[in-house]
């Protein structure tokens, strides 16, 4: 089952990622799929506000330093893998520790983790570019395991 939302504005994408926010649970894995500029980032700070993170804070795409970490009521990891490139990289960063942990991974570009590299249990949030300011985001909730 999936949901889909119709954005407008980078606000109203704000908006939407503090709405789901708030269903998150410690050790929930969200990854987010879509182009360079789908909303990604955006989403995030929805997310990092309902963690109670204050929106004072900024959130911005840790393109250098692949693991920003934030202290919420809820811990959030916000992990960019745009330069990653291989399985030795993703080792090298320690992220199996993250994504079994106890805070909420918030992650841009997963497919370089490569099929088996993400949680069976997971969200996947999906970024479709409409048009200059319209987005088109779907929600779903990830369980192949057993
Ligand atoms: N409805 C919308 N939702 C999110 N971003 C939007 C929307 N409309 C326009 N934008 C713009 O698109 C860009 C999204 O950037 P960002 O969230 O950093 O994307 P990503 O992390 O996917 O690369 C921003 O410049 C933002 O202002
Ligand atoms: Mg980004």
């Amino acid at each position: 089952m999936s949901e889909k939302y119709t954005t407008r504005s980078p606000e109203e994408t704000v908006a939407l990622g503090r709405t789901f926010g708030s269903r998150l649970k410690p050790g929930d894995v969200v990854a987010l799929w879509g182009d360079l500029g789908s909303g990604k980032t955006t989403f995030t700070r929805g997310i990092a506000q309902s963690l109670g993170i204050p929106p004072s804070i900024p959130i911005t795409s840790p393109t250098f330093t692949i693991i920003n970490e934030y202290l919420g009521t809820t811990r959030l990891y916000h992990i960019d893998l745009y330069r990653i490139r291989g399985s030795e990289d993703v080792e090298s960063i320690a992220l199996r520790e993250i994504l079994y942990g106890n805070g909420v991974s918030v992650i841009e570009w997963p497919d370089r983790l490569g099929i088996d590299g993400l949680p069976e249990n997971r969200w996947d949030i999906l970024f479709d570019i409409l048009d200059e300011n319209g987005r088109l985001i779907t929600i779903e909730w990830i369980s192949t395991g057993d």
